[in-house]
């Protein structure tokens, strides 16, 4: 019974979500680590965050996207989550990669088939640490 009851919850999530403006938390947010999320966030070949955007706790940010301080503060930690799934249900336009969506990919290489950049703890490691570091000035 337990286990219907979680496949109908991730049934539902994964349909919903989609539509609004936030993604609520998945069921590894329980076990999110804010330094695996900065571990994943430096990283440049994992996920190239800092490529584009400044983020507080980091040197060399890049400026191609919005700089990331005080991000806590206009952003729910369920909005923070939806653009870091998935930007273009925001902006078709953006060229923010999808970190945690497999929709509209193509000629991708056999082995990473049906794979999302970021795993669901890595999302979830990531939204703790920009939680984490931004609620501050
Ligand atoms: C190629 C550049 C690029 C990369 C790489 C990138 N972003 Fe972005 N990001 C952007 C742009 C551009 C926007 C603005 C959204 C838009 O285009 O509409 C954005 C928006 C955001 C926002 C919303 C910020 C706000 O103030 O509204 C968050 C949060 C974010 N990115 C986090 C991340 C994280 C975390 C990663 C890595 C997992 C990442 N980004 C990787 C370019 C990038």
């Amino acid at each position: 019974m337990k286990q219907i009851g979680f496949a109908l919850a991730l049934f539902c999530s994964a349909t919903s979500w989609a539509a609004n403006d936030g993604m609520p938390a998945t069921a590894s947010a329980a076990t999110a680590d804010v330094e695996r999320g900065r571990k994943l966030l430096v990283n440049r070949q994992e996920t190239g965050c800092v490529l584009c955007h400044t983020i507080p706790g980091m040197k060399d940010g890049g400026e191609m996207g919005p700089n990331l301080q005080g991000l806590s503060q206009r952003l729910s930690a369920e909005q923070i989550r939806y653009r870091i799934a998935d930007p273009r249900l925001l902006n078709p336009q953006t060229f923010m990669p999808a970190y945690f969506s497999t929709q509209g990919l193509h000629n991708v290489a056999k082995p990473l088939i049906g794979k999302t950049v970021l795993t669901e703890q890595g999302l979830e490691d990531i939204v703790a640490y920009l939680l984490n570091a931004t609620k501050g000035p």
